[in-house]
């Protein structure tokens, strides 16, 4: 099956900070011709479908935005996930598992009993261990369930990167693979400035030093700690990752973006959800980019999956 990217039809199950921030994100940018807004909270979630209507004389994009039921997931093309607990102050992500893969078992039976035969996107941390609860509980191909990842960090670590260098973000190329958490890692090795190395920008410019990437990454792996502290929840960069990898699956771009995808043998991990940089297009995850890690880069990986997978083992055996 693939996605029908002339039909554009995506469902949202939570309209919470995230949901309602991604929901306004896809109308902005016309990405979507039809946004099914699905919520517990049913007053909510039609709030926000009056709310983003009202804003449609200001756009050029005639995105349909409705209020549904896990029955409407019958004809759509994407299923995006944003509901359940989030990071409390303190909390780390994985903290969030024993709340959040009951609360997934019903969404994904609910959606799979409307006949939903797309493709899955979830945004939910901790999002590695959802994204492969969604895809057991989904029984798709692994291709067609895919976590929003280190969509995120990478654009974190960009900006920082950018920041530091005085250089547009999109100019800069450097992935952070991994855990959507603690254990995630910067790629240095394949990170440029241009098609410039890293390292050999640092070298020909004396005001940059070597020894400030660590902190750099640092300030990248705990900035959702930062922004939960300072206003209680991250929303708007996670939407726009999310609206990221919607604009690639309906347009079918096959662009590379760090999202959580299953491994099968890549980086000779198997079996786990894990953010690393992938294809992505209508049919979802068309291959995994395998990077050439350098040996502590290859260490931080399979530490970080190791953690990943002493997780589902225990809720999945
Ligand atoms: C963050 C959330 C999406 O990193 O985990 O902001």
């Amino acid at each position: 099956m693939t996605v029908n990217n002339n039909a554009r039809r995506v469902a949202l199950i939570g309209t919470g900070f995230v949901g309602s921030s991604y929901a306004f994100a896809l109308m902005n940018q016309g990405i979507v011709n039809e946004l099914i807004l699905i919520d517990l909270n049913e007053e909510k979630a039609k709030g926000d479908v009056l709310d983003l209507n009202h804003g449609k004389a200001f756009t050029n994009n005639p995105t349909l935005i409705k209020y549904g039921t896990y029955k409407d997931c019958a004809n759509v093309d994407l299923v995006v996930i944003c509901a359940g607990a989030n990071q409390k102050p303190g909390e780390t992500r994985l903290d969030l598992i024993d709340k959040n893969i009951k609360i997934f078992k019903s969404i994904v039976e609910e959606v799979m009993e409307s006949g939903f035969n797309g493709i899955f996107l979830v945004a939910t941390n901790p999002v590695d261990i959802l994204t492969y609860a969604t895809w057991k509980f989904s029984g798709l191909t692994k291709e067609r369930v895919i976590g929003s990842g280190t969509i995120l960090d990478s654009a974190r670590f960009r900006y920082s990167l950018g920041d530091y260098f005085d250089v547009a973000p999109k100019n800069v190329h450097a992935y952070i693979i991994g855990e959507h958490g603690d254990s995630e890692l910067p790629v240095y090795s394949a990170a440029y400035i241009g098609s410039i190395p890293v390292e050999s920008y640092i070298e020909q410019h004396a005001a940059y030093k070597k020894e400030d990437l660590d902190n750099l990454f640092i300030d990248v792996r705990d900035a959702a700690y930062k922004i939960i502290q300072s206003k209680g929840a991250t929303y708007y960069g996670i939407a726009m990752g999310l609206a990221r990898i919607t604009k690639a699956i309906f347009t079918n771009e096959n662009a590379i973006l760090t999202v959580s995808a299953l491994l099968y043998g890549e980086y000779g991990e198997e079996n786990v959800y894990i953010g690393v940089p992938a294809v992505i297009n209508l049919n979802g995850v068309r291959e995994i980019m395998q990077l050439n890690l350098n040996n502590k880069e290859q260490a931080l990986f399979r530490k970080s999956a190791s953690i990943l997978r002493q997780n589902l083992t225990t809720y999945f055996g």
